[in-house]
């Protein structure tokens, strides 16, 4: 089987991050909107730096501006996942931009969205949920209402928040609110953290909010005892190593700490976190896994059994993925 084939399972994915430049450049084009200066002459996203990449990414959001826009995007996003072997994914799904947070237009869009997704399954065999995700740059109030967005709306399809944004900004403790909001709701916990934030980041998303998996958190690696601790408690790591790497953290694959992670005994899940702005797929990132660290199918089979045990569905959807991925490693 090729590496494109393999069935993966994808836990931390934007939605708006997996939009496609030309889908973007399209809907401003249709809507008559000047989005200056966010693409490269090569037709990319351009951005110097992780804070440079937050204003640029959402620059592209104000092209999105209905239900339908999402309807379209989440489409696209799948039908791009399922090309690349995703069978189950988890997307950040973003209130602040799908109607500013108001809860009767944020089920609106919620709505269209599940609809995609629906459609994305019965076409392309991929399966999604959302996990509902306040920014943190935004400030606690905004997240508070992002929140009672998650509690009215959690299900089926909601089944997680977490956080995303400017780690370097505000305190992970003054979220605690909107994710005790969530939890009391039924939803389950990731937050993002040791990514721009030193391995002190991935214990205050541990102890302040009480997370099962942490976005990023490859910053750990720089505390071996708190590494030692994920391992034993069985907290998860949504490693997004092209992410890292286009954005400067470590200079290539074979410098990222995922193989010393996985190595250690920690739960690690691999991901694109978005897509099109690190120009890559989750096919490229097993293929410069398999580069750097020569790592085989069963590597991988085992990462995506890891997967779809830390995943935030229901029993039963997941069952299914399991009997899916089993049938594909024989
Ligand atoms: N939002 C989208 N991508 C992100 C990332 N890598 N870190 C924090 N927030 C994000
Ligand atoms: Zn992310």
């Amino acid at each position: 089987m090729t590496i494109k084939d393999l069935p993966k399972v994808e836990l931390h994915l934007h939605l708006e991050g997996g939009a496609p430049p030309a889908f973007v450049r399209g809907l401003a084009k249709e809507k008559h909107i000047d989005i200056g200066g966010i693409f490269s002459e090569s037709g990319g996203y351009r951005f110097a730096d992780f804070w440079d990449f937050l204003k640029v990414y959402e620059a592209a959001t104000t092209v999105l501006q209905s239900p339908q826009d999402f309807y379209r995007l989440t489409l696209a996003v799948l039908e791009q996942s399922a090309a690349n072997g995703v069978i189950y994914s988890e997307c950040f799904l973003s209130p602040d931009f799908c109607g500013g947070r108001d809860l009767i237009a944020w089920r609106e869009y919620l709505h269209a969205i599940e609809e995609a997704a629906a459609k994305a399954e019965a076409d392309f065999g991929i399966t999604l949920r959302g996990i509902i995700t306040p920014i943190r740059h935004f400030g606690p109030e905004k997240a508070r209402q992002t929140a009672r967005c998650a509690a009215e709306t959690a299900g089926r399809f909601i089944t997680g928040f977490g956080i995303g944004g400017d780690e370097k900004i505000g305190k992970l403790a003054d979220f605690a609110w909107s994710f005790d909001m969530a939890r009391e709701a039924g939803l389950r916990i990731t937050a993002h953290a040791g990514e721009w934030g030193g391995p002190e980041s991935v214990r205050d998303a541990i102890n302040d909010l009480g997370v099962e998996r942490v976005g990023h958190g490859v910053r750990a690696i720089e505390d071996l005892a708190l590494v030692d601790e994920i391992a034993e408690r069985g907290i998860v790591l949504e490693l997004c190593p092209g992410s890292n790497v286009a954005l400067g953290l470590y200079k290539d694959f074979r410098a990222h700490p995922i193989a010393e992670m996985l190595k250690r005994g920690v739960k690690v899940t691999i991901s694109t976190d978005d897509p099109p702005f690190f120009h890559t797929t989750m096919t490229r990132e097993y293929e410069m896994l398999h580069r750097a660290f020569e790592w085989d199918e069963g590597v991988f089979a085992q990462i995506a059994r890891t997967s779809i045990e830390a995943a935030f569905c229901d029993a039963e959807t997941k069952t299914l993925i399991q009997s899916r991925l089993e049938q594909a490693n024989g």
